[in-house]
């Protein structure tokens, strides 16, 4: 559907396919976003107050679960759910090797062992099939991430923490207006843990939201996420009077503040309207790059709602002969803004030299890692821009082919 263009790439000196730099993401904050912030700061109250606490009953209410606790980050909710859930040292924690970095450090703070296990290669969440055969006496924990907002197959991963009596902490950060057979994710575990970065789906700047039905795991969280206190300033210094506090644990400073909840409340709103352009947008590139077999596209299963929060493309090294990071450096020098999510998380230094994991431990993983790049994908990236990303992918892809073929 993009016309032919064969010429000189950007990065050897051709003219770029976009005039000037496009921004990989760009948060959606309107004057709604700008008037609930402004009402935060006359309100007097700054830190976790009443917008905090509203925040998380409406947030809770959207995802259906009984509880939410706002904290400054996914990480935060992750290692404070952990932390909650009884993890510590001598136990084991299973996760995908496809996600950030903190899903995986968190396991390390907490005092665990990761324990990875490879994804499926059409959604990149990990592979029930291969779960079991990971679990040990040992193990505690599974953290499924619903990778670039397409859930994983609850009820598979469900069975088997049922079988093994595992807790399951969902890392939500990509989805949180996603569903898996017609349930919303964040009401379907013990705990979920949602991000509000400023690239997801909505944004806080930085903040984060743990979900749960139970009142007990909920508190346990919301006092490790503020000094492991047993009353948070809004209880401290309410109209009741101030009221002394113990410590009941060593916590953590993990607290939202209310200027951060006056953005998610009006972004919560904004929900719906996000969403539906993410989905045309994920639905134009599917178009654009159809006619292209160097090119792996994201799949999107039927009984799923993804939140469609990356677009991210496999590139087929081995047909191009090029690698991804040629490629990653010619489609920016086409002033295209891009993100790698991710690079395998056990490859990394850290995880290599202190447990010991190699390469061809996990092959899908791993041909991922090597591969993925995901493009311009946010509500307010004008479709022209959309078209000229998806001319910069044709550009590269004709010249490395034809690179390929004249060789
Ligand atoms: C899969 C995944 N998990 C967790 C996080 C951490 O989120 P936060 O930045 O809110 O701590 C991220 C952030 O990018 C992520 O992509």
């Amino acid at each position: 559907m993009v016309a032919e263009v064969m010429s000189t790439l950007a990065i050897d000196g051709g003219k770029p396919v976009r005039s000037e730099f496009l921004a990989f993401h760009r948060p959606n904050i309107g004057p709604a976003e700008e008037a609930e912030v402004i009402d935060a700061l006359r309100s007097g109250w700054l830190t976790t107050g009443p917008k905090t606490k509203k925040f998380e009953r409406e947030f809770a209410d959207f995802v259906g679960a009984k509880h939410g606790v706002a904290v400054n980050s996914c990480t935060a909710a992750l290692h404070v759910a952990l932390l909650a859930a009884g993890v510590g040292a001598g136990d084991e924690v299973i996760t995908s090797p496809i996600t950030f970095a903190s899903t995986a450090n968190v396991i390390v703070h907490s005092g665990a062992t990761p324990v990875f296990v490879d994804v499926e290669p059409a959604t990149l969440n990990l592979d029930p099939a291969k779960l079991e055969a990971a679990i040990t006496p040992r193990t505690k924990v599974i953290i499924p991430v619903h990778f670039a907002g397409h859930p994983c197959d609850m009820d598979e991963i469900k069975a088997i923490a049922d079988k093994h009596k595992l807790t399951i902490i969902e890392d939500a950060a990509h989805s949180p207006d996603a569903h898996y057979r017609g349930k919303r994710i964040g009401s379907i575990s013990p705990a979920t843990c949602f991000s509000f970065y400023a690239t997801k789906n909505i944004t806080t700047g930085e903040g984060g939201m743990l979900t749960t039905d139970d009142p007990a795991f909920a508190e346990k969280c919301a006092i490790l996420a503020l000094h492991g206190i047993s009353k948070d300033a809004w209880k401290r210094y309410s109209s009741s009077g101030y009221q002394h506090w113990d410590i009941l644990d060593p916590g953590f400073k993990y607290n939202m503040f209310d200027l951060q909840a006056a953005l998610g409340l009006v972004q919560l709103k904004r929900v719906d309207e996000f969403w539906t352009e993410r989905k045309r947008q994920f639905e134009f590139y599917g178009k654009a790059f159809a006619d292209l077999p160097e090119i792996i596209l994201p799949v999107i299963r039927d009984y799923v709602k993804s939140s469609y929060h990356l677009y991210v493309i496999q590139v087929k090294t081995e047909e191009l002969d090029i690698d991804r990071d040629t490629f990653m450096n010619a489609l920016q020098a086409e002033n295209i803004g891009i993100g790698i999510h991710f690079r395998a998380v056990h490859l990394h230094p850290f995880y290599k030299n202190t447990y010991g994991f190699a390469e061809g431990m996990f092959p899908n993983a791993e041909y991922a890692s090597d591969r993925v790049i995901s493009l311009p994908l946010y509500p307010g990236l004008p479709q022209a821009d959309m078209e000229l990303v998806a001319k910069a992918v044709h550009k590269l892809v004709q010249h490395y082919r034809a690179n390929k073929k004249a060789r």
